[in-house]
């Protein structure tokens, strides 16, 4: 059996000419790179090498390696929170190793113990702990990512490989911050189909959706809205995975989210955390496929209450806007105001995220 990842063996190189810091607020998002980063390199004879902490910097690859012409990658997006006692926080890392692993077997690339993972990642963040901003809304984001550096032309399965953390101390996702968004509904292009990577964390899922994104910035829209096929199935917007809170014509409250069957939607691990706790509270949630008419005969006859992305980098983002075929349906405020169920949920999420409350999904490192 060849070597698995082995944090025991995890080796140390602090960096000798320290990265400029700045002020949380003048993060943004994904734009700093801390002082250092994780490194772990595979191969098919020897298998997972000792993982190794260098100072962040560029990195030399052979100009043959997969990555570069096909795209055999996959990544993750996973954040830490630093408490108003300075603890380290996590936020369900294994679910992350779970999808990153699955994501890894889809594009033929190397699994691995996703614990062990986990052990050299907190090293990681434990080194560059000053990097990790305390203020609610901002996070350290981490970006494991792992590609094929098999060096050839050839289509094959992946000989070699690298996996890299890379660390972000971020704030908000949009410029905008929590402010409804309008999405405007993609009709020419597809995220996601059955049979396809929808479900999967890939590069080559995302690369498509700029042009996208250009299109909905064009319509006065600041995200695009995915659906499929002639029903118009709902998929994700933009980075996220979508929510709806509709009442039923009988007056039920229902929350609908696309559900993972046809393996076109992404399982985000804000998308479960949800999903988890409003059906906690009590809240009916409908995870089926979606048809966009539900959303919109609701929009129309006023029983969508309230829409909301979700996502590790978004964590929760009001939608106050859909346009399809180039109508508009609004969604009413008080769907996004203080009190209404999507801002109740972010309260909760940043309560368990920043250890406000104990919470077993917050892990202390
Ligand atoms: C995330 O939400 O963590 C993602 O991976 C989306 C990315 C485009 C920022």
């Amino acid at each position: 059996v060849l070597p698995d990842i082995q944090a025991s063996k995890l080796k140390v190189t602090n960096t000798s000419r320290p990265l400029p810091k700045c002020e949380p607020e003048e993060l943004g998002f994904g734009k700093v790179i801390s002082d250092h980063m994780l490194m772990i390199q595979w191969s098919a004879a020897e298998g997972w090498n000792a993982p190794e902490i260098v100072p962040s910097g560029p990195i030399g690859l052979h100009p043959f390696s997969h990555v570069f012409h096909y795209a055999i990658e996959c990544y993750e997006g996973m954040k830490a929170y630093k408490d108003s006692d300075g603890n380290i926080r996590m936020f369900r890392p294994e679910k992350n190793m779970e999808r990153m692993n699955v994501s890894a077997s889809r594009l033929c690339l190397p699994n691995f113990d996703g614990d062990e993972l986990v052990k050299c990642i907190k090293e990681l963040l434990r080194l560059d702990r000053d990097w990790i901003p305390q203020k609610k809304g901002y996070a350290m984001y981490l970006r494991p990512v792992m590609f094929s550096t098999t060096p050839w032309l050839g289509l094959t399965q992946c000989s070699e490989a690298m996996l890299f953390v890379l660390q972000s101390p971020v704030g908000p996702y949009f410029k905008s911050g929590y402010v409804p968004i309008k999405l405007h509904v993609d009709a020419k292009y597809i995220r996601a189909w059955p049979g396809g990577t929808g479900n999967v964390k890939f590069g080559g899922n995302y690369a498509p959706t700029v042009a996208s994104q250009i299109a909905a910035a064009k319509a006065g829209c600041s995200q695009a809205l995915y659906v499929y096929d002639k029903e118009e199935w709902v998929t994700e917007a933009g980075t996220m995975n979508m929510f709806f809170l509709i009442k039923s014509t009988s007056g039920t409250l229902q929350l609908f989210t696309p559900s993972l069957e046809d393996g076109c939607i992404l399982p985000g691990i804000t998308r479960l955390s949800v999903i988890e706790l409003a059906k906690e509270w009590g809240t009916e949630v409908v995870e089926e496929p979606l048809p966009l008419k539900i959303v919109i005969d609701a929009c129309e006859q006023d029983r969508c209450l309230e829409a909301f992305g979700t996502g590790t980098a978004a964590v929760l983002q009001p939608v106050g806007a859909l346009q399809h075929n180039g109508k508009d349906y609004t969604l009413p405020e008080d769907g996004f105001a203080e009190g209404s169920f999507q801002m109740k949920m972010l309260a909760k999420l940043k309560e368990i995220q920043y250890g406000e409350i104990e919470h077993p999904w917050s892990v202390c490192i």
